[in-house]
């Protein structure tokens, strides 16, 4: 009989992360779920196990933040037999206001988690991957690649290098057993700082918002299809359209107004 595999998500404790975790149980998967070491972790893993006894769970409470942490779960996986055909890099921080309100530190912090531990699992677990006959990697940018985002400059940049990493990281594996897929949602009630900005940046990310599931599963769909880069929601495609002939300078003007505004 074949080894059974299992799929990875970083940050399954909450928001899109948990519903990754919950939408691939659903589809029959075993799940990893990796996040900080906080009781929602080991809730969301107790519910799944209870909800299908078949299948396999199994957490990690850890900091992504912290440097060696990639090593440390690639270590856990190896110690337990865990192989992973499907890799979700979710974990990741947002915020807005003005750049210089926050000290280096959670930039530091932020651009760890947000890249350094993303390439970090990627890199760790391509050879494991590679080694089968087909695997994945899900990772997860946000609307914010496309735009230079004024008080949200690192999120964005972030996002950006997640975008372009993942593209040229897919090109250069073709031929290969492993596809990696970038999620770039737009506004997904998931945290109050979400949802509060929801409010704020009113009818239109009301008109882009999708539910966490619906982004997981959408994702998951397109995933199967081997599309490249993935934005749920019929609104935030047709706003990435028109901001490709909004003038640069006007673009940035509009987000500069919209994101003051929202910034903390
Ligand atoms: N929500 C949106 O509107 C939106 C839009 C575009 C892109 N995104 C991206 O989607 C991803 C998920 O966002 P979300 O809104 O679902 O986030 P969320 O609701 O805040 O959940 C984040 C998850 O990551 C975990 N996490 C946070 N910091 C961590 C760390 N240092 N080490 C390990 N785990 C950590 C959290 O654990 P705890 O719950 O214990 O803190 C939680 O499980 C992020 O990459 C985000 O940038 C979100």
């Amino acid at each position: 009989m074949s080894k059974p595999t299992y799929t990875l998500v970083t940050g399954a404790s909450n928001g899109i992360g948990r519903a990754f975790a919950e939408e691939c149980a659903e589809r029959g998967d075993n799940v990893l779920l990796v996040a900080l070491p906080e009781p929602k972790l080991e809730e969301v893993t107790n519910q799944l196990s209870s909800q299908y006894p078949e299948q396999s769970f199994h957490l990690l409470g850890i900091n992504l933040m912290d440097q060696g942490a990639p090593q440390q779960i690639l270590k856990w996986c190896n110690d337990n037999g865990f192989t992973v055909n499907l890799l979700i890099n979710n974990a990741g921080l947002g915020n807005s206001g003005p750049f210089v309100s926050r000290p280096a530190e959670f930039y530091q912090g932020q651009m760890q988690l947000n890249m350094v531990s993303l390439v970090g699992l990627t890199h760790l677990f391509l050879p494991m991957m590679m080694a089968q006959e087909k695997a994945n990697i899900i990772n997860v940018a946000s609307m914010a690649a496309f735009y230079d985002i004024p008080f949200k400059g690192i999120y964005s940049a972030s996002k950006k290098f997640v975008l372009s990493f993942s593209r040229s990281l897919n090109k250069e594996l073709e031929g290969s057993s492993v596809k990696i897929t970038v999620l770039c949602p737009a506004s997904v009630p998931t945290n109050p700082d979400v949802m509060q900005r929801e409010k704020e940046l009113g009818l239109m990310a009301r008109l882009s918002s999708r539910t966490p599931k619906q982004v997981a599963s959408y994702t998951l769909d397109k995933m199967l299809q081997g599309k490249q880069v993935v934005i749920p929601g019929f609104f935030p495609r047709l706003y990435k359209r028109i901001g490709t002939v909004v003038p640069y300078r006007t673009r940035l003007n509009i987000l500069a107004k919209q994101f003051v505004k929202n910034s903390k």
